[in-house]
């Protein structure tokens, strides 16, 4: 079976370096995906067995804006202070979270292409170091908030980057620190930045609105809880999928409408495959930017830290909703959380038509294809998990290896065409991302069966299925070190997360 052969290779392969390994205590648990009699089923907590009561079908809000504090031309100066606040998701329930500029999501940024930014970041996290990594953004290495480049608490210090031209697209911004991300990040921290072009084909009629999708589990005092050990295996699944930190919110359109949406997952570990009931959806855009040409689909995968530019149209009166589809994407034990059926979004399409829509562009930008790589290099991951006398240990590697600060997994050249080659030997997927540039998905194989990517597409996060090998042409333009990991956050913690060292 295999779950067993998940754990016979795991104890074979555990790793010495318990420092990015978690270590559980198993007085109160009994281990999840194990066999072991009538013990399998007990869940361990992860799963809020009292889900509270979220309201629903309030009007979808806008993000409120970072604010520009500069009117100076081609400058986008401001400031984020990550601290702690109080949200209220639940009628009377008070929230303990983590917040930028006190809320969550963070301020929605918007800059251009062209622009300088500068964003001054003060930590007042109680007793915790934390960063700002610019997710996917062509950003300086010592300017994207690795874990080696921690803001201590109470400390602040300056982003400043410049935004080059034919950078537009979805990017988002999250605290990055060493150990705890995962953290961080469910407590409340993230946030969307949108690199807009000065000269956009898409028709400004069809609107621009931002989604962000984060994943919340509230006890019944309100309380988030901690990560419990199916967390720490699968990532942390919540009980409430939020739109823009809302539940369900409603969005009112008319007929005949078309609607710019960019589509966000901020969660840790939520897989969500997405459909319109009632509405066509046409993708036109990727982590990266725009694609070449539209192209239709009837459903998006959405695996966390991705993100997607649709176009959807509202041909028909009545509610429309943005739902969940079932997906597999490997769960260790009891508590599988249902994927289907959840509803995100509903529209509101009027019977009163819509006006002056233009047609959306044949052609959208264009997109070079990456040059033939100079070399290639094969990256293996996999899953470990082991008893000891303590408890159960668990690890997320690559290459047989657990995270390293201290140490320079790949040496990369600037400028030079590389091909990745990432295979997921385990049992869960693993969505891949690499920090500072953008890819090219190639191919994708599985079962010695290959398939080609459906379009050319600037990616910065790919899920790469378990038993499958995923293909990219990835090329890094800025020395200095970046990191590359598994986006479901508790990997990335639990040591799936590696060094390159790009060398001029
Ligand atoms: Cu959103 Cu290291 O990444
Ligand atoms: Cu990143
Ligand atoms: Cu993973």
């Amino acid at each position: 079976m295999h779950r067993r052969g998940f754990l016979a290779a795991g104890l074979a392969t555990v790793l010495a370096s318990s420092r990015a390994l978690a270590q559980m205590k198993m007085d109160d648990t009994s281990m999840p995906g194990m066999d072991m009699g009538g013990n399998a089923g007990h869940d361990m907590g992860a799963i809020a067995q009292d889900a509270v009561t979220l309201p629903d079908g309030q009007a979808l809000r806008d993000l409120p804006l970072l604010a520009n504090e500069t009117d100076r031309p081609g400058l986008f100066r401001a400031r984020l202070t990550a601290e702690p606040a109080v949200a209220r998701f639940a009628e009377g329930l008070d929230t303990p979270i983590l917040a930028y500029n006190g809320m969550t999501p963070g301020p929605l940024i918007e800059a251009f292409e062209g622009d300088r930014v500068e964003i001054t970041f003060a930590n007042r996290i109680d007793g915790e170091a934390s960063t700002i990594h610019w997710h996917g953004m062509p950003v300086p290495p010592d300017q994207d908030g690795n874990p080696m480049d921690p803001v201590a608490s109470g400390t602040e210090r300056v982003y400043a980057f410049d935004l080059p031209e034919g950078c537009a697209g979805s990017y988002w911004y999250h605290p990055h620190p060493h150990g705890r991300t995962a953290e961080q990040v469910y407590r409340g921290l993230a946030g969307a930045f949108i690199v807009k072009a000065k000269a956009d084909p898409v028709p400004i009629e069809y609107g621009d609105t931002v989604l962000v999708f984060t994943d919340l589990r509230l006890a019944a005092d309100g309380s988030m809880p901690g990560n419990g050990m199916s967390d720490l295996m699968n990532g942390r699944v919540g009980d409430h999928v939020l739109v823009n930190g809302q539940k369900n919110p409603r969005l009112a359109v008319a007929k005949g409408a078309r609607r710019r949406l960019r589509l966000y997952n901020a969660t840790n570990a939520r897989f969500l495959k997405l459909a319109f009931d009632g509405a066509t959806m046409t993708v036109i855009g990727t982590d990266g930017g725009l694609l070449a040409a539209p192209a239709t689909a009837d459903e998006v995968l959405l695996s966390p830290g991705e993100r997607i530019e649709l176009i959807a149209s509202f041909n028909r009166p009545g509610p429309v909703t943005l739902y969940t589809l079932d997906y597999d994407r490997g769960w260790m034990g009891a508590g599988r959380p249902a994927d289907a059926g959840l509803t995100l979004l509903t529209v509101d399409v009027s019977e009163a038509e819509a006006e002056g829509m233009p047609p959306l562009p044949a052609r959208l930008r264009p997109i070079a294809p990456l040059a033939a790589p100079a070399l290639s290099r094969r990256l293996v991951l996999t899953e470990t998990m082991a008893m000891n006398a303590t408890g159960m240990e668990m690890g997320f590697l690559i290459n047989g290896k657990a995270f390293d600060m201290a140490r320079v997994d790949i040496v990369a050249k600037v400028g030079e065409t590389e091909l990745w080659e990432i295979v997921n030997q385990a049992d869960m997927d693993h969505p891949f991302h690499v920090h500072g540039t953008q890819f090219q998905v190639i191919e994708r194989e599985r079962d010695g069966m290959v398939s080609k990517a459906p379009y050319l597409a600037w990616k910065d996060t790919v899920n790469v299925a378990r038993g499958e090998t995923v293909r990219l042409l990835l090329r890094q333009d800025r020395p200095g070190p970046r990191m590359y990991h598994c986006h479901i956050l508790e990997h990335e913690q639990l040591g799936m997360m590696g060094v390159l060292d790009v060398v001029a």
